[in-house]
């Protein structure tokens, strides 16, 4: 008998044995000697077990409530009858492609002998604990005849119910393999009916939502654009299964790819109405080498599951964003004047000191210094020219960032810079210096977006220049506090100079972008591990928490006008929590400035105005605004976010933050339909919602417009259980398009 465990198939002689262990193997002649594991992986509430079949394939046995005794999750498979005759094996924990499989794989290689065929089996299997609240398990899973070694890893983070998975894939052959496709997660839930709420999009227009009943087939949902995915669509959805999840009530998988650049999402239908589910990194033109000896390690694929709603399952996320994966996920920030909106490129030293004076006026923490501050050969005075040439423009800022530092220190604010740093504009040194730097076909016409072309991050010598670039500000300016890093151009004809220099293969450009860039990223934090830093893409395009593992917070789209940003928002808010989410004030609308004060709140504040041109009431509306907004944006930021009405099906929007110890919330309400409405658009209260029942309250309007007077009996009290009961009517009109209310238990 033949152990397959002990197989060499490094050595240079296993070739020799290969057709004796494929026909050993066909016969099924392993199968008696096949290793058994039965492994539950849980969560506080929930259980997803994975068992060995009689010949060795690890399958997912069940996938929902966790059970009161362990031992019922060895026979917890036993009532699922999936038999019909092995068309495909649906519900491998990481379906192998050219062997038994015929469905949706998770793993295509190409063996070093030109084979296409792979098959996993159970190997082994580790847990290790963190501490009480995170634990990993790593199943290893190998292939008999090719040695091919996979490690499917699943980490749980029990109290926020949620899991991340990823896997590595190891190359034992003694000579190049190649990935075909290579998935972070392969699950399988079972289910009659599945709705998937997903989004599209484009610039300015950032997270429309779709809902559709998956049917029998593959739905995809995927970007090929290289970089800023959002533009179309984003690494992230909402899944009910049985019916449409509402906010409170159904069972829920929502789940994000922790990666910057393509993507694919692969829901399959079976024929027993259950779902397959891939995901990973988009495989298109990115057939991955790997050497002998080598590991690939894919990005996670973060999923929670609730079966208390749409509701529950954002705020699992939002508290596993901030406890686990967003940078400084549970500390402060910083509120802003940007002037990207109020100058664009137009602005000078002078000016720019004169927006310091009235960021402090206004009261924000810190003044932003937006695109247009640098480049001498081609000024950066629109965006066609200067974009990677990252001297300060003498003309602007003669005396330099360092000046604006000490100008702005010397005003009483802090400030913050805008880089661009994986672009160039084709007219700029940098491309006359560098032109093999460049992302470009060598024998075809240059497409642009936005008038500039994407640098080559796989190169080392690129990911050194964009380093360098941050490294110089931040250690010539100790004092810089806040950074956007902002990418405007997808990725087109894609073709790495340096891939073919140093002999590797162009397919492996897309993601060795990523990783390039992440190396940069990570290397930028080691040196400055506090920095905050907004994560901006020409608005929203790049959204995923495998960038905000090295951002504060992010920028979710350049639609400011504050009706659209009330719907962008809200649907942000099912993945991301609030304290990642900067929204800003700005013209863009004439809706008035209280509504747009309001809408901004609902996050990190920020402004992009003139503030200078503010008359004296709007002036005193804001300074009076940062200041309320400083008195709740602990809980706005560290708070259990609920939505309470949807824009979509309403007359209004409502949404609350509660903090952990229930005795402060807010709630934001916004008009957004002028249809029809005679009276008070509420008739009937809201309920609120993560209230203590036993506790009493009272709701306090705040941002009220100087010289009107609020509608709302700020003396009255009334139980949590009144409040989310009966609820609390805002009283929202055509008169009062916006409603803040502050909720203080007494
Ligand atoms: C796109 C960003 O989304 C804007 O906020 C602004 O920074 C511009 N780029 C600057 O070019």
């Amino acid at each position: 008998m033949i152990d397959k465990t002990r197989l060499k198939t490094t050595s240079s002689y296993y070739k020799l044995y290969l057709p004796f262990i494929a026909l050993f193997y066909s016969l099924n002649l392993f199968a008696q000697d096949a290793k058994q594991a039965v492994i539950p992986i849980l969560t506080k509430d929930n259980a997803l077990v994975l068992k060995t079949d009689d010949k060795g394939r690890l399958l997912y046995s069940y996938f929902g409530k966790k059970l009161q005794q362990n031992d019922e999750y060895d026979v917890v498979g036993q009532q699922f009858f999936y038999n019909d005759g092995n068309e495909g094996i649906y519900n491998h924990i990481y379906t192998p492609a050219g062997s038994w499989n015929l469905l949706e794989p998770a793993l295509e290689i190409t063996h070093a002998d030109g084979n296409l065929s792979t098959e996993l089996l159970y190997d082994s299997h580790q847990t290790q604990k963190t501490d009480d609240n995170v634990s990993e398990t790593s199943v290893v899973l190998k292939d008999p005849v090719y040695g091919t070694e996979v490690t499917v890893h699943y980490k749980t983070y029990a109290n926020e119910n949620t899991i991340e998975q990823w896997t590595e894939i190891k190359n034992n052959e003694d000579k190049l393999i190649h990935l075909d496709k290579y998935a972070s997660a392969n699950l399988y839930l079972s289910g009659d009916k599945f709705y998937l709420h997903h989004y599209h999009g484009g610039w300015a227009k950032e997270m429309r939502p779709e809902e559709t009943l998956l049917t029998h087939g593959v739905k995809t949902l995927d970007s090929k654009l290289g970089t800023r995915a959002n533009l179309l669509s984003p690494p992230s959805f909402v899944l009910s299964i049985g019916k449409p999840a509402t906010e409170d009530e159904g069972d829920v998988l929502l789940g994000t790819l922790a990666w910057s650049g393509n993507f694919k999402f692969d829901f399959e239908i079976d024929s027993y109405n259950n779902l397959r589910l891939i995901t990973g990194v988009n495989p298109f033109a990115s057939r991955y080498p790997l050497a002998s000896g080598e590991s690939f390690k894919t990005p996670s694929f973060i999923y929670t599951f609730s079966r208390n709603g749409k509701g529950e399952a954002s705020r699992n996320m939002h508290r596993w964003a901030r406890n686990y994966r967003l940078l400084d996920g549970n500390g402060s920030r910083l509120t802003l004047l940007n002037n990207w909106e109020a100058t664009y490129f137009d602005f000078n030293e002078d000016k720019l000191v004169e927006l310091f004076a009235d960021g402090k006026k206004l009261g924000v923490d810190l003044f932003l210094l937006d695109d247009g501050w640098f480049a001498n050969k081609y000024p950066r005075n629109h965006d066609r020219a200067g974009l990677g040439d990252w001297q300060e423009n003498k003309k602007k800022l003669p005396h330099g960032v360092g000046y604006l530092v000490k100008e702005a220190t010397k005003a009483g604010i802090k400030f913050g810079i805008w880089v661009e740093p994986e672009m160039v504009n084709p007219k700029s040194e940098l491309y006359e210096k560098h032109p093999d730097w460049v992302i470009k076909q060598p024998e075809r016409p240059e497409h642009y977006m936005r008038n500039q072309l994407v640098l080559d991050l796989s190169n080392p010598e690129v990911q050194k220049f964009v380093f360098d670039i941050l490294d110089k500000l931040f250690s010539e300016n100790p004092e810089l506090a806040f950074v956007k890093w902002d990418c405007n151009s997808v990725i087109y004809n894609e073709h790495s100079a340096y891939l073919d220099k140093t002999g590797q293969e162009q397919s492996q450009l897309y993601v060795d972008y990523v990783k390039g860039l992440y190396k940069v990223l990570a290397n930028l934090r080691a040196k400055y591990p506090k920095l905050p830093m907004m994560l901006c893409s020409g608005g929203g395009g790049r959204v995923d928490y495998g960038a905000l593992e090295y951002f504060t917070e992010f920028w979710l789209s350049d639609n400011t006008h504050p009706l659209e940003r009330v719907f962008i928002q809200y649907e942000y808010s099912h993945f991301f929590p609030m304290i990642s989410q900067c929204n800003h004030v700005t013209d863009w609308s004439d809706l008035p400035l209280k509504y747009r004060t309001d809408v901004a709140m609902m996050g990190k504040l920020g402004y992009d105005i003139v503030v200078s041109h503010l008359n004296e009431k709007d002036l005193e509306f804001s300074q009076q605004a940062v200041k309320n907004y400083n008195a709740i944006k602990d809980v706005v930021w560290h708070g259990d976010f609920y939505r309470l009405v949807n824009p979509w099906d309403n007359d209004i929007s409502s949404v609350m933050v509660v903090d952990e110890a229930q005795t402060k919330a807010v709630m934001f309400n916004y008009l957004v339909s002028n249809r029809y409405f005679s009276g008070p658009v509420t008739v009937k209260p809201i309920k609120l919602k993560g209230l203590d029942p036993a506790k009493k309250y009272q709701l306090k309007e705040i941002n009220v417009y100087p010289g009107t007077k609020s509608d709302i009996q700020s003396e009255a009290t009334y139980t949590g259980d009144y409040l989310m009961s009966v609820g609390f009517n805002p009283a929202v009109t055509p008169r009062r398009t916006s409603v803040i209310l502050e909720i203080n238990a007494i």
